[in-house]
């Protein structure tokens, strides 16, 4: 007893921080009630929207050099990689998570290297969209010679209307590989993809971030960098706190945000990247010497929480916590 009365001080201290607790959880639950997270507000981080580059741009630039892709770079379009490439595309399968039977999309597909390989490996399910007719046109003809019109379908199309292209709630897994910082609205292709993911499902991105100097005068210099190699690719390279701030304002849970992690010795030291740009004069740099090196490339991997009841409970526990107050459930069912 005496040590019960000791201890008696602790009481209005733990009410007190959930008490504070509460108070803080509840204006995002009343601005979530009110509807103001919607897929269709104004975009509220700032720096948002000022792409340059859009869909049609994009497309066009594919549909000229793909060709040359190809050529240099093989079936798989993407600059930060392994030197044998199957390591990077085994170390894909593992981080975006693909399973046996599972139903995916590949978004900004390319001409098919990684689709055909991960079906091949996994059994997967693959919708593959690219904006290209060009590189449609070589991934069916792939997709055949592989033997897999069974497991993949190449479509045409642009991944800001997902919803426009696929049924709601049909996929497992999204996947954008070197493809996503194409986006000339960012906000706009995650809630496309929110709304055709499977609650459970998981989105995974892959693709170069704006790097952030410890100068200002080095920061310029990485600023300026950008803007070249958005305007030779056609890119609106991304600015990853706008992106991790949209994904978590649609209700995305991030799983993991990684640098990609595979050992030093494997990777290809984008010599491929600058044959590209001797061959075709694409963003070739004109000064090694003041060159700095301006993006850094990540893995976010993020799921759309269950948010049912009847479908069963979410793994983490303030999801459920969130999704209970949000609809005035009862705890109990926690
Ligand atoms: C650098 S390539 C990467 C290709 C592929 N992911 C790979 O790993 O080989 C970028 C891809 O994104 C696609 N893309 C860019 N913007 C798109 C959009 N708005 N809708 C659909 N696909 C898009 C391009 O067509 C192209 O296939």
């Amino acid at each position: 007893m005496k040590k019960v009365l000791r201890f008696w001080w602790t009481v209005p201290v733990v009410v007190t921080l959930v008490v504070s607790l509460f108070r803080r959880l509840l204006p995002a639950v009343k601005r979530q009630e009110k509807g103001a997270i919607s897929a269709n507000d104004e975009p509220e981080y700032a720096g948002e929207n000022n792409a340059l580059y859009t869909s049609d741009d994009v497309k066009n630039f594919y549909n000229q050099y793909t060709g040359k892709f190809v050529q240099v770079y093989g079936k798989v379009i993407q600059a930060f990689r392994t030197t044998d490439i199957t390591k990077l595309l085994d170390y894909q399968i593992e981080s975006i998570g693909l399973k046996p039977a599972q139903t995916v999309l590949d978004a900004g597909c390319g001409v098919g290297g990684p689709a055909i390989y991960f079906a091949q490996k996994t059994g997967v399910q693959i919708s593959a969209l690219t904006i290209s007719d060009v590189q449609a046109v070589q991934m069916q003809e792939a997709v055949k010679q592989a033997g897999l019109t069974h497991s993949i379908r190449v479509q045409t199309g642009d991944y800001h209307h997902l919803d426009r292209i696929y049924p709601p709630e049909s996929f497992d897994t999204i996947f954008f590989l070197e493809s996503f910082g194409h986006a000339h609205h960012p906000r706009q292709v995650l809630n496309s993809a929110w709304n055709v993911l499977k609650p459970g499902g998981t989105l995974y991105i892959k693709d170069l971030f704006r790097k952030i100097a410890p100068s200002d005068v080095l920061q310029k210099k990485i600023d300026s960098e950008i803007t070249k190699i958005n305007a030779a690719y056609r890119y609106n390279i991304s600015d990853l706190y706008q992106i991790l701030h949209q994904v978590r304002q649609i209700g995305f849970v991030v799983m993991h945000l990684k640098t990609v992690d595979i050992p030093l010795h494997d990777f290809e030291n984008l010599t491929i990247s600058n044959d590209f740009q001797e061959l075709t004069g694409v963003g070739k740099i004109d000064n090694w010497a003041e060159y700095v090196f301006p993006v850094e490339f990540f893995e976010l991997k993020c799921y759309k929480p269950l948010h049912s009841l009847d479908r069963g409970l979410d793994r983490y526990f303030l999801q459920n916590l969130f999704h209970i107050q949000v609809n005035n459930r009862n705890p109990h069912e926690l």
